[in-house]
């Protein structure tokens, strides 16, 4: 199979993961969530009770543990772990712990061993500006602010979590303020990306039309 990239970047809560996992079955790739990668360090992080101070203790544990995205989950050292990475708490600690250039540093290095040996759909927050440079379809995903808290608020309520649209909405708009503001690699449309404003569409309708993008463009 050809390896070819497709980099799928965009505000949290703007539906990549579930287009880009689509996108990737369609196509016969695999499916890289690097948003997991820095809940999963977020996650250990809060196991091992390490202060937020000690980005060098974060960056060398970052660098130090054996990551495997699988279709059922993110193995961390061989440990599965699924729902405990979705968590308020670590999406806000994952946000945080982003900004270190340590940990951003050795997250990169890894996600583009991925890609190197195999055909990519990897999505997250500066996979065309930084991790894939030279991706062969770059998408910019996004929708308005209240659009996104409502998707996530039904995707948890469906999964039979009480939680509040105020509470999601905050956590969301929290977690752009940082990824956009962030000195290392921030949240932005890479120059050659196509911008997709997904507010009015469906999960279906964007699927198809980037599918019908990347076959063209593949
Ligand atoms: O995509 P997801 O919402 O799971 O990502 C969790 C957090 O990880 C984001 O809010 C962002 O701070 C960080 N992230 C990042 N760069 C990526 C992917 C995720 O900074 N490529």
């Amino acid at each position: 199979m050809k390896k070819f990239q497709v980099a799928i970047d965009g505000p949290a809560g703007a539906g990549k993961s579930t287009v880009a996992r689509r996108l990737a079955d369609k196509l016969g790739a695999v499916y890289v969530d690097t948003g997991a990668m820095y809940r999963a360090i977020a996650w250990r992080v809060l196991q091992d009770g390490i202060e937020l101070m000690n980005e060098k203790k974060i960056s060398s544990l970052a660098e130090a543990l054996t990551i495997t995205l699988d279709t059922d989950g993110v193995y961390v050292d061989g440990l599965k772990l699924t729902d405990e990475i979705r968590s308020n708490q670590v999406s806000l600690l994952a946000s945080d712990i982003a900004k270190i250039a340590g940990v951003r540093k050795a997250l990169v290095k890894k996600q583009q061993l991925i890609s190197q040996s195999q055909a990519v759909v990897m999505d997250g927050r500066d996979i065309g500006t930084h991790v894939l440079p030279h991706a062969d379809v770059k998408i910019f995903l996004t929708a308005s602010i209240e659009a996104r808290a409502q998707r996530r608020y039904q995707e948890l309520r469906a999964k039979g979590e009480s939680t509040q649209l105020e509470v999601i909405h905050k956590e969301i708009a929290d977690r752009d303020e940082n990824d956009r503001k962030r000195t290392f690699a921030p949240l932005r449309q890479a120059e050659d990306a196509l911008f997709v404003e997904t507010t009015s569409l469906t999960i279906e309708e964007v699927t198809e039309m980037i599918f019908q993008l990347c076959r063209n463009k593949l």
